[in-house]
């Protein structure tokens, strides 16, 4: 079974909004349920364990439908990696654990699926991850914005979440020294940075993180058509 951390305990800085991201409304519902209801809908979760900003642990989940694995919050960190820390300290000990932000309002049981499954059919493998095909050319430019080169498209994706890791990888990379841990803004790099096996899982582009107000529009808008038109 698959115990899966949801972390939801930032403050939006860029978004800007009066309340933690996480409770902002996008069609609706607080963003964060939209990823709890997508959770409890994946098959072979056990449980779910979410890490919310300090001060909104009881108030503010089981607002909606109540998810149907246990599910239990913890007082999330000051940086993203601490949350997850936090989160699998509360976990109980499934092999493996899936870890999504709840800044990706638009996960479906498919996408977290496809991902637990990729993991499980690569013994070799310690992590999988939702990705889309990158479609805009990448360059890099360093000083004065002068460019140096450009990527080759084809080998690139970015990258979301879910994200499924074996837990005693996990654990080993969150052992990662702090500076290391605030430069990573996701899990996996810790794990292919020490020559992990790092699986990437194709999934849709819709499953965008809201980060500007320019994205809570977009993912408004796409949740709104979901409703309308379940696939
Ligand atoms: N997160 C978390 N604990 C933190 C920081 C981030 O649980 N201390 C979570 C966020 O709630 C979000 C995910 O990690 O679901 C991805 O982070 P990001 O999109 O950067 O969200 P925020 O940190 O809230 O936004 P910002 O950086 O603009 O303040
Ligand atoms: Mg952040």
């Amino acid at each position: 079974m698959t115990v899966a951390l949801i972390v939801a305990a930032g403050s939006g800085e860029r978004l800007g909004a009066s309340v933690p991201k996480a409770f902002v409304e996008v069609a609706g519902r607080a963003m964060l349920h939209w990823s709890l209801d997508a959770i409890e809908r994946t098959e072979s979760i056990s449980h779910i364990v979410t890490a919310l900003p300090p001060g909104r642990v009881a108030a503010t989940v089981g607002a909606g439908e109540k998810p149907a694995p246990p599910h239990e919050t913890v007082p999330g960190g000051a940086s993203r990696s601490e949350s997850v820390r936090r989160a699998l300290e509360a976990a109980p000990d499934d092999d493996l654990v899936l870890v999504h932000d709840a800044a990706r309002p638009l996960l479906t049981p498919e996408i977290a699926g496809a991902v637990i499954s990729a993991l499980r059919e690569d013994p070799d493998a310690q992590a999988a991850i939702a990705a889309a095909p990158v479609t805009d050319t990448i360059k890099r430019a360093l000083d004065a914005r002068v460019v140096v080169e450009t990527l080759e498209r084809s080998d690139l994706w970015a990258v979301q979440t879910p994200q499924v890791f074996r837990r005693e990888a996990l654990q080993r990379a969150l052992e990662a020294s702090p500076e290391e841990l605030a430069a990573a803004t996701d899990d996996a790099s810790l794990i292919e940075q020490r020559g992990g096996r790092v699986l990437v899982v194709p999934t849709s582009p819709q499953n965008i993180k809201v980060t500007t107000p320019l994205d809570l529009q977009l993912a408004e808008l796409l949740l709104l058509a979901r409703e309308r038109d379940p696939a």
